[in-house]
C-alpha cells in the first residue's frame, strides 16, 4: 500500500516526523515520491543498486537510462563525482536550484544508478521538503520524474497518485511544483565549456555568464537514425499524447483559418490566454485549453504538463498547439513540445512574412 503524507512546506518543522518516516523508507531501500521545484521525483537510495532497479521497475523505464542523484548541499557531490572549478562556479550561481550537472562518476555511484555510464548527473534541489528528505536520509537520492515512463512529468502529488499509487511506498504531497519543467541539464566538457543536454528554467543566457555553452543537436532537432545520444533519455520517445499533436507556427488568424479548414472533429486546441476569448468565439470552449500568457514562458512552463495530462484524459484524436518561441525558458517548452509532437510542425507564416 502506498502511504500519502501531506506536508505544508511553509511549516516544515511541524512535519519533521513525516520526513523522518520517509527518510527511513529511503534508507531501507524503499521508494518515496517527493516534491521538487521542477517536477515531482521518484526517490530511492542512489548508493543502493536494488533501489535503482526498483525505480526502473516502478516507472517502466529502460535500465540504461541513468538517474540524477540529488544531494542536500553542492559540496556533497565530491563523494560521487570528479568535480572541479567549473562545477563550483555553477554551484555558486545556481544551486540549490533547477540545474543538473554531469561529471565523471566515482565508484561510489553504482552502475545501476548511472545506467552503466562512466558519468553521473548531480542536482541540488531548492525545494525545502526535498532538501530535508535528503538530509534526513543521509544518502544521495536517485530520482527520475515520478511518472510512468512515457506520460508527462508530474507537477502535483495528484499526478503522481494517478501514475504510481500502489507501486511505491510513500508519496509526499508538498503542493504544486514551482517551475513545472524538469531541470536544465549541462555536461562539463572542460574548465570553460558546457554542453546543454536538456533546457529548463535556467536559460542559456544565464549559463553563458559562467561558461561557453554548446547546445546538443537533440535539444531542438530530431536525432538521425542510429545516432548516439549524448544523454540516453534523448533517444527514447518521451511523452507522446494518445492524440496526434501538431504544432502550428503562425498568427491567430492563420491558426483559426487552418484549423477550420482541417475540420474540428474530436480536436483539442491549446493556446495562449491572450487568444482564449477569440478562440472560444470560433471553437467550443470546452476544447480550448490555456497554457499561459504569450509573452510569459515561465507561466507556460508551469502549466505545460498539467494541460497535457488534462487533454490526454479526453481521448481526442488531434491536438493543435502553438510552436513555442525558442528564446529564454521558451527553449524548454520548445524541446518538450517538439518531441511530444514527434517534430510535426506546420509553418503558417510562409508566404505571409515573405
Ligand atoms: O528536474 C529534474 O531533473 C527531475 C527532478 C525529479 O529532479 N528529474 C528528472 O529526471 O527529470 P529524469 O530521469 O526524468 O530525467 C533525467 C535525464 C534523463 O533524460 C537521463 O537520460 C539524463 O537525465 N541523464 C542522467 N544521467 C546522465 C548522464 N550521466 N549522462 C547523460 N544524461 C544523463
Ligand atoms: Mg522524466
Amino acid at each position: 500500500m502506498t502511504k500519502i503524507l501531506e506536508i505544508n512546506p511553509d511549516n516544515l518543522y511541524f512535519y519533521e516526523n513525516d520526513i523522518k518516516y520517509a527518510a527511513e523508507i529511503i534508507k531501507s531501500g524503499g521508494l518515496v515520491a517527493f516534491p521538487t521545484e521542477t517536477v515531482y521525483g521518484l526517490g530511492g537510495d542512489a548508493t543502493n543498486p536494488k533501489a535503482a532497479e526498483a525505480i526502473f521497475a516502478a516507472k517502466g523505464r529502460p535500465s540504461d537510462n541513468p538517474l540524477i542523484i540529488h544531494v542536500a548541499n553542492p559540496r556533497d557531490a565530491e563523494a560521487y563525482a570528479h568535480t572541479g572549478e567549473l562545477y563550483y562556479k555553477l554551484a555558486e550561481r545556481f544551486m540549490p536550484g533547477p540545474l543538473t550537472v554531469i561529471m565523471n562518476a566515482r565508484e561510489s555511484v553504482p552502475l545501476e544508478t548511472r545506467g552503466g555510464l562512466s558519468t553521473v548527473a548531480v542536482r541540488c534541489p531548492s525545494n525545502q521538503v526535498a532538501r530535508m528528505l535528503i538530509e534526513e536520509s543521509g544518502v544521495p537520492i536517485a530520482a527520475p520524474s515520478a511518472n510512468i515512463s512515457g506520460s508527462p512529468s508530474p507537477t502535483s502529488a495528484k499526478h503522481v497518485i494517478d501514475d504510481l499509487y500502489g507501486k511505491i511506498d510513500v508519496i509526499i504531497d508538498g503542493g504544486d511544483s514551482a517551475f513545472g519543467v524538469e531541470s536544465t541539464i549541462v555536461k562539463i566538457e572542460d574548465d570553460s565549456t558546457l554542453t546543454l543536454l536538456r533546457p529548463g528554467s535556467i536559460t542559456v543566457d544565464e549559463l553563458l555568464c559562467i561558461a561557453d555553452v554548446k547546445i546538443a543537436d537533440a535539444v531542438t532537432d530530431k536525432l538521425p537514425e542510429g545516432a548516439v545520444a549524448l544523454s540516453p533519455g534523448m533517444k527514447y520517445r518521451h511523452y507522446a499524447p494518445k492524440a496526434t499533436l501538431v504544432l502550428l507556427d503562425g498568427d491567430y488568424q492563420d491558426i483559426v483559418a487552418y484549423i477550420k479548414q482541417e475540420g474540428l472533429d474530436n480536436t483539442a486546441i491549446i493556446t495562449y490566454s491572450d487568444d482564449y476569448d477569440d478562440f472560444c468565439g470560433e471553437f467550443s470552449d470546452s476544447d480550448v485549453y490555456v497554457l499561459g500568457a504569450r509573452d510569459n514562458s515561465r507561466e507556460q512552463a508551469h502549466h505545460l504538463f498539467s494541460v497535457l495530462r488534462k487533454v490526454d484524459k479526453h481521448n481526442y484524436t488531434k491536438i493543435y498547439a502553438p510552436l513555442p518561441d525558442k528564446s529564454g525558458v521558451g527553449l524548454a517548452l520548445y524541446n518538450r513540445m517538439i518531441r511530444a509532437a514527434a517534430h510535426q510542425v506546420i509553418d503558417l507564416r510562409q508566404g505571409r512574412d515573405g
